[in-house]
C-alpha cells in the first residue's frame, strides 16, 4: 500500500494525532521513507498546524507548500474557507502535489479535514478525492457516546461510493471517558463491515517536546505489543 487517506467521523476525533502516531511509528519502527500531506488546512495557524505536525512526526523533509498546498485561514469547510478569500481550490494543482510526494516516499499518510462528506469545492468532496487517487482510507472515530453510529454511518458511506477502507482506529481522546467506551470496541466489531484495527489509548504529547516523534513511535508500538492494535494490513 502506498498511500492512505486518514479520515474521521467529524472534525477533532484524532485524526491528526493518530496520522501523527503511524507516521512516526512507520519512520522509526518500520524503516520506511514516510511522506505526508494535509491537501487544505483550514483554520491555518502556524504555530499550531496538522500540516507542521505531521511534517515533524513523520521526518518527512518536504516543503510545507508541498505538505499542505492550500491553506486558509478561516475555520471552515475548504469550500466555505475557499469562497471567503476568494480564491478556488485546483485540483489539478493537488494532484501534482500528490503524485510528487507519491514518488518520493515508500508511504504517504495523508489527512483529510473534517469527516469524509466535508466539501472541498463546488460539488467535490473529500469522498471524491479520496476515490480519484485510489486510496486506502483509515476511518478515525472518537471512543464516546455516539460513535456507532457516526462510524458505522461512515464506513458504510465509503463502502457505498466503492471507496477502499482499511479499517477503523477508536481513539480513546479523553483521559476520563464515559461508559460507553467499555462496550465499543465489542459493538462496533459485531456490525462494522471492515475491520477494526484498534483502539489509539490517550496520550499527554506536546508537539515543541524533542522526543515528540518518538514517543508517538512508542505509543504505538506499546499499543501492538499488548494486542490492542494490529497494522498488518498496512503493510500488505
Ligand atoms: N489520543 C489522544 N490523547 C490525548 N489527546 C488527544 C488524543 N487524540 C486527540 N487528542 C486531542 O484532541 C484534539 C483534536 O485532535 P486532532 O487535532 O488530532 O483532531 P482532528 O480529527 O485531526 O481534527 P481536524 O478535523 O481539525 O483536523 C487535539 O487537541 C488533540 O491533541
Ligand atoms: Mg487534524
Amino acid at each position: 500500500m502506498k498511500s492512505i487517506f486518514v479520515t474521521g467521523t467529524g472534525t477533532g476525533v484524532g485524526k491528526t494525532v493518530v496520522a501523527c502516531a503511524l507516521s512516526a511509528y512507520f519512520s522509526i519502527r518500520r524503516g520506511l521513507n514516510v511522506g505526508v500531506m494535509k491537501p487544505v488546512e483550514t483554520g491555518w495557524d502556524p504555530d499550531f498546524s496538522d500540516g507542521l505536525m505531521l511534517k515533524k512526526a513523520s521526518g518527512s523533509e518536504d516543503v510545507i507548500d508541498d505538505i499542505v498546498p492550500y491553506r486558509f485561514r478561516l475555520p471552515a469547510a475548504p469550500e466555505v474557507a475557499a469562497t471567503y478569500e476568494l480564491r478556488e481550490i485546483d485540483l489539478g494543482i493537488l494532484t501534482n502535489v500528490y503524485q510528487k510526494l507519491l514518488s518520493r516516499h515508500d508511504l504517504l499518510i495523508v489527512e483529510g479535514a473534517g469527516g469524509i462528506l466535508v466539501p472541498i469545492k463546488d460539488g467535490f468532496f473529500f469522498s471524491d478525492l479520496a476515490r480519484i487517487w485510489n486510496m486506502y482510507t483509515l476511518v478515525i472515530s472518537e471512543n464516546k457516546l455516539g460513535t456507532i453510529n457516526h462510524t458505522l454511518l461512515t464506513c458504510h458511506y465509503l463502502l457505498s461510493q466503492n471507496i477502499k477502507v482499511l479499517g477503523v482506529i477508536l481513539n480513546n481522546k479523553e483521559q476520563n471517558p464515559d461508559p460507553s467506551s467499555e462496550s465499543n470496541p465489542s459493538i462496533l466489531k459485531k456490525y462494522l463491515p471492515v475491520p477494526l484495527l484498534g483502539v489509539f489509548p490517550s496520550v499527554r504529547l506536546f508537539y515543541e517536546d524533542p522526543s515528540f516523534r518518538e514517543s508517538l513511535a512508542e505509543v504505538l508500538e506499546k499499543s501492538i505489543d499488548s494486542g490492542f492494535f494490529s497494522l498488518d494490513l498496512f503493510v500488505s
